[in-house]
């Protein structure tokens, strides 16, 4: 693949949508990566992978992820089907994973029952760095116990996954959101100190306001900023009841006796409205304005607002363009994308198809590619070069008249005449 821009000619085609982007190369090998690494992770941990369809039936998001969230209200690709379905292509996973888990009488399982899924997500936001509208996540949900040490589990799940990756310089942030009845009290105490500053509050706050003023902490407007630190609000664990608080000190004690090593962020609000009492975010000073690698919390009871009985859950997603950002961050290279261990080079007519022939016996076992139309040895040692193999091998009329090859190491440059028929098992002896 020529990538050198000068010598790229670019065509004036239909491009990709605003949002999204093709992988391949090797950001595609980093997403696999990271899948696999997840995958390791969390099948070590007794996770299983259940894959759900990016088409979801509206009503899965608007009543699990909450109709006052940013995401269901400006962000859902949501659209009517030609039967009338009202339906949307996911914003994220945990909605879908728990309709799933419904739909499949998944509750008979021993709890927690653990699944882990990758996938893409959808979602209309302004693209800029580690932004998309078509992004990728790798997600992860333990349902059925509201135990403090399945969340504890949970995030040092999810910083092994860091870890596993290479990763060193990021930031775990764990706070608490508290029960929907202390959000309640919250929400009201917050009317009542944020109205008389009605006025200087951006116009998204003053609609939050209204409908969930908890989501005033989260903004990121700095006159709202300055009218919080004015109001002198006071933070939302002094309306946490005992139980909730209990379950925080609960969390932090297993993360303290797991070694797991976080920030305590009292202003930690999530975007999404199902969560309760933990909720956590991994950040990357690198990331510039689209900090967080990873998020996620508790969600005790989403299961009832999708119709099925009320069971806790918790859970994470990182988001995988973001974790590849970090990682060429940190200068962590990709792993090594498929180069051949062999170009095969015809010196001449009769020599190409000998070469196919010979390509063909050695593979799978052996990665081979070759040139199709005969070369100078020079221009094919170029070639095998530009390709990655390791080793060269020329077939020319010396060659065919003796049944050999002849094998250049392009490391040492030593050169040597083999037997076509032993080149496979001295190649795999290598
Ligand atoms: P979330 O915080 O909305 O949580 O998304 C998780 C991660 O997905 C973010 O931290 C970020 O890395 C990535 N992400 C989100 N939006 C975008 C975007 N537009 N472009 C690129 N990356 C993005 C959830 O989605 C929850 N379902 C997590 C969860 C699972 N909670 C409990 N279980």
């Amino acid at each position: 693949m020529n990538t050198d821009p000068a010598r790229v000619r670019l065509y004036p085609v239909i491009k990709a949508v605003r949002g999204t982007r093709d992988l391949f190369g090797e950001e595609l090998g980093y997403k696999r990566w990271i899948e696999a690494a997840a995958g390791q992770v969390l099948e070590a941990a007794g996770a299983q992978e259940i894959e759900t369809p990016i088409l979801e039936e509206a009503p899965v998001f608007e009543k699990g992820v909450g109709p006052t969230s940013d995401v269901v209200q400006k962000e859902m690709y949501a659209f009517t089907d030609r039967g009338g379905r009202r339906l949307v292509l996911r914003p994220e996973g945990t909605a879908g994973v728990m309709r799933a888990f419904l739909e499949h009488g998944m509750k008979v399982r021993p709890a927690p029952v653990k699944l882990y899924y990758r996938g893409p997500m959808f979602r209309a936001e302004r693209p800029q760095k580690g932004r998309y509208r078509q992004f990728y996540q790798v997600g992860y949900e333990a349902v059925g116990l509201s135990e403090p040490a399945v969340d504890a589990e949970a995030i040092a799940l999810l910083v092994d996954l860091m870890k596993a990756l290479g990763l060193q310089r990021f930031v775990l942030k764990l706070g608490t959101v508290g029960d929907p009845e202390d959000r309640r009290r919250y929400n009201a105490y917050l009317r009542e100190v944020l109205l008389p500053h009605r006025e200087a509050l951006s116009e998204d706050s003053r609609v939050r306001l209204e409908r969930n003023p908890l989501r005033i902490l989260d903004s990121k407007d700095r006159g709202d900023q300055e009218v919080l630190a004015r109001a002198g609000v006071r933070p939302l664990f002094d309306f946490l009841s005992e139980a909730a608080k209990a379950h925080y000190r609960a969390v932090k004690g297993a993360l303290k006796a797991l070694g797991v090593a976080f920030e305590e962020d009292p202003r930690l609000v999530r975007g999404l409205d199902y969560y309760v009492r933990t909720a956590f975010e991994i950040h990357h000073p690198d990331l510039g304005a689209q900090a967080a690698l990873g998020g996620g919390g508790r969600y005790d009871g989403l299961t009832a607002l999708l119709g099925g009985p009320s069971l806790p859950g918790v859970g994470w997603a990182v988001g995988t363009d973001r974790v590849i950002l970090a990682l060429k961050a940190e200068a962590i290279p990709a792993p090594p994308g498929p180069a051949p261990l062999l170009y095969l080079v015809p010196l001449d007519a009769e020599a190409v198809v000998e070469a196919l022939v010979l390509a063909e016996s050695l593979r799978p076992r052996l990665p081979v590619e070759l040139a199709y139309t005969p070369r100078k040895p020079g221009k094919g040692i170029r070639e095998a070069e530009r390709r990655g193999a390791r080793y060269v091998g020329f077939l020319g009329e010396g060659e065919r008249a003796r049944g050999t090859i002849s094998v250049k190491d392009l490391v040492t440059g030593e050169q040597q005449e083999l037997p076509r028929e032993k080149l496979g098992s001295w190649l795999e002896a290598l």
